[in-house]
C-alpha cells in the first residue's frame, strides 16, 4: 500500500481504520472467536467445557502453554503459583498510602506497575526462564494486591495468603476472613468464583489486550505492560462496564421504570450498559454461563433483588427493534455484577475481579508477541489532518 501513489498523499496509500476494526494487529494462537455463531474457545476448548470440569489455574495454565496440564505439570504449576503469593512487606505500606476512598483499580493498577521495581530482572525480557517467573508471580499475586485494595477501602487489617487454600479460596479469605479462625468459603462460593475467573481468562484482542501487546511491544517488562492494560480495562465502554451495569440497576430501581429507560437509551441520553460487542453479534457465550451461575450463588446468598430488572431489561431488550437491528446483546458484563454484590463486593471491585483472572490472558498474549519473530513495536500510522509549514508568531503579535 505504502508504494501505491495517492495525489496529494505523502506516503502511499493507508488503511484508515480508527478502533481497529477490521485491522489485526498480530496473528495469535490463543483465543478464537466466532461473534456471528457466538463461539468462544481457548487453545480450541469450547468455554462452555472448560467452565464446567476444568479450574481457573488450570486454564491458566493452557492460555499460556497451549496445552492442558497433566497430573505432574499441573500440580508442579499450582505448587509454584502458591510458592510466589506473598508480597513484599513495603509493597503493603505502599498500598496503605492511597486515601482511605480510593478506587480499587487504581490502587491494583499502581501496585502491578510498582511490582516492575521490586523485580529488577524483569527487564530481561528476551530471557524465557526469566519471563516464566515474572508470569508465575504475577499470577500468584494479583489475588493478593487485589484483596489487600478491598481491606483497604473497608480500613481492615490485611490478610496474608493461606498457602493451605486453592487459588479461589484463598482469594476468598484474603477479602472476607474476619477472625484468626480459619476461613472456610461455601464450596458453590468457590466453585461460581472459578467459573467467573474462566470465564474472564482471555478474549483475543480487546482494548486492555491490546494495550499490553501494545506497550509490551517496545520490550518493556511484563509488570509495566499489564499496568497499561488494567488502565484499558478500568473505563466504562471495557471491564469498568460491570460496575456501570450495576449503578444502571440501581438507578433503574424498578420494573416499571425500564420502558422509560430504555426510551432515553433509544434517544442516545445513555447506554444499555452490558449490551453490545464489537465482536459478539449473538448472545455472548460468557453472559449465558453466568446467567445459570446466578442461579447457584443466589441458592447461598439469597437472590440479587436486581436480578428481575436486569432479566426484565434483557427481555425487553431483544424485543425492541433498535436492539434488534443493531444486534445488541448482553455481554459478560451484564449479569456479573449481580452475583458480585450476591458475594458481597462494592461495584468499585467489580473491575478488579476481572483484572485478577484475565492476568493470564495478558501473559499469555505477551509471551506470544515477545516470541514472535514478526512483531515489531506498535506503531501505528496517522492520517495528518493539520496545518503544513507555517512561520512562529511572536506572542506580542498573536
Ligand atoms: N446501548 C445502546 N446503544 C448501543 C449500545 C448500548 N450498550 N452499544 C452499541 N449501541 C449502538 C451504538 O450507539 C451504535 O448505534 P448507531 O449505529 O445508531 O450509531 C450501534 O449500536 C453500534 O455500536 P458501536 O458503538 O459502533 O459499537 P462498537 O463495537 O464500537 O462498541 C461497545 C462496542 C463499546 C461494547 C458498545 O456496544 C458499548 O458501549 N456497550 C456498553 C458498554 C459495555 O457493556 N461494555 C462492555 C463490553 S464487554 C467487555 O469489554 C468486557
Amino acid at each position: 500500500l505504502k508504494k501505491l501513489a495517492v495525489d496529494g498523499e505523502p506516503g502511499g496509500l493507508a488503511t484508515y481504520d480508527p478502533g481497529f476494526v477490521n485491522t489485526a494487529s498480530c496473528r495469535s494462537a490463543i483465543t478464537f472467536i466466532d461473534g456471528d455463531e457466538g463461539i468462544l474457545e481457548y487453545r480450541g476448548y469450547p468455554i462452555e467445557q472448560l467452565a464446567e470440569h476444568s479450574t481457573y489455574l488450570e486454564v491458566a495454565y493452557l492460555l499460556l502453554n497451549g496445552e492442558l496440564p497433566d497430573r505432574e505439570q499441573l500440580d508442579d504449576w499450582v505448587h509454584e503459583v502458591t510458592y510466589h503469593t506473598f508480597l513484599h512487606e513495603n509493597l503493603k505500606q505502599f498500598i496503605q498510602g492511597f486515601r482511605y476512598d480510593a478506587h480499587p483499580m487504581g490502587m491494583l493498577m499502581a501496585s502491578v506497575s510498582a511490582l516492575s521495581t521490586f523485580y529488577p530482572d524483569a527487564r530481561d525480557v528476551l530471557d524465557a526462564d526469566a519471563r516464566k517467573l515474572q508470569i508465575t508471580r504475577m499470577i500468584a499475586k494479583m489475588p493478593t494486591l487485589g484483596a489487600f485494595a478491598f481491606r483497604h477501602g473497608m480500613g481492615r487489617p490485611y490478610v496474608y495468603p493461606d498457602n493451605d487454600l486453592s487459588y479461589t479460596e484463598n482469594f476468598l479469605a484474603m477479602l472476607f476472613k474476619m477472625s484468626e479462625r480459619k476461613y472456610n468459603a461455601d464450596p458453590r462460593l468457590v466453585k461460581a468464583l472459578e467459573v467467573l475467573f474462566i470465564l474472564h481468562a482471555d478474549h483475543e484482542q480487546n482494548c486492555s489486550t491490546n494495550a499490553v501487546r501494545s506497550v509490551g511491544s517496545s520490550q518493556v517488562d511484563p509488570y509495566s505492560a499489564v499496568g497499561a492494560g488494567i488502565g484499558a480495562l478500568y473505563g466504562p465502554l471495557h471491564g469498568g462496564a460491570n460496575e456501570a451495569v450495576l449503578r444502571m440497576l440501581r438507578e433503574v430501581k424498578t420494573v416499571d421504570r425500564i420502558p422509560e429507560f430504555i426510551d432515553g437509551v433509544k434517544n442516545g441520553k445513555e447506554k444499555l450498559m452490558g449490551f453490545g460487542h464489537r465482536v459478539y453479534k449473538n448472545y455472548d457465550p460468557r453472559a449465558k454461563i453466568i446467567k445459570k451461575a446466578c442461579d447457584d450463588v443466589f441458592e447461598v446468598t439469597g437472590v440479587n433483588p436486581l436480578l428481575e430488572i436486569a432479566m426484565e431489561l434483557e427481555k425487553i431488550a431483544l424485543e425492541d427493534e433498535y436492539f434488534v437491528k443493531r444486534r445488541l446483546y448482553p455481554n459478560v458484563d451484564f449479569y456479573s455484577g449481580l452475583i458480585y454484590e450476591a458475594l458481597g463486593f462494592s461495584p468499585e471491585m467489580f473491575t478488579v475481579l476481572f483484572a485478577i483472572p484475565r492476568t493470564s490472558g495478558w501473559l499469555a498474549q505477551w509471551e506470544e508477541l515477545i516470541t514472535d519473530k514478526e512483531q515489531k513495536i506498535a506503531r501505528p500510522k496517522q492520517i495528518y489532518t493539520g496545518y503544513r509549514t507555517r512561520d512562529f508568531v511572536p506572542l506580542d503579535q498573536r
